[in-house]
């Protein structure tokens, strides 16, 4: 659990954020909100963006993104290099996104979520470890994928 954190949202996921900051605050994870900070309609895209270049950076070690559905965002977040983005809706996909995806991004809904149901699978996934092995192998294959597919042999 250690390492910093990210969070950002639209307005969709605006509530949920809140709640999910606040909880991260109580558990004394370091962590900065990269907005939306207000109700008024944004764009999803300009706010994964945020989140997901700083965890593809380095500048940030893992990210939390939350639109209405969740889809928006986990689609913006995996265009970024290194970056394993997972929609999660329950605490079983929450921590197999870790366990077996070592997912550096969880993505949830706003809207479909409630705020008890999402603190209880960000905990998860902020506790489950990562098992490798065969897991890694996968993962190792995704990354060789972007390679593939930046030289255009794929
Ligand atoms: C915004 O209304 C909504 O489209 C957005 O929050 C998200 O659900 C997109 O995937």
């Amino acid at each position: 659990m250690d390492g910093k954190y990210v969070i950002a949202s639209d307005h969709g996921g605006l509530e949920l954020k809140e709640a999910i900051s606040n909880f991260l605050k109580e558990m004394g994870i370091d962590l900065v909100d990269l907005g939306t900070l207000n109700d008024d309609s944004v764009d999803y895209p300009d706010y994964g963006v945020r989140a997901a270049r700083a965890v593809s950076l380095g500048e940030a070690d893992k990210g939390i993104l939350i639109c209405g559905t969740g889809i928006g965002m986990s689609i913006v977040a995996n265009k970024f290099p290194g970056i394993r983005a997972a929609l999660v809706t329950d605490e079983f996909t929450a921590q197999m996104s870790k366990e077996h995806n070592n997912a550096n991004i969880l993505v949830m809904g706003g809207r479909v979520l409630t705020a008890e149901q999402a603190c209880k699978m960000v905990k998860v996934w902020l506790e489950t470890k990562f098992e490798g092995g065969r897991h890694q192998r996968r993962l190792d294959k995704i990354a060789g994928l972007e390679d593939d597919i930046r030289s255009g042999s794929v």
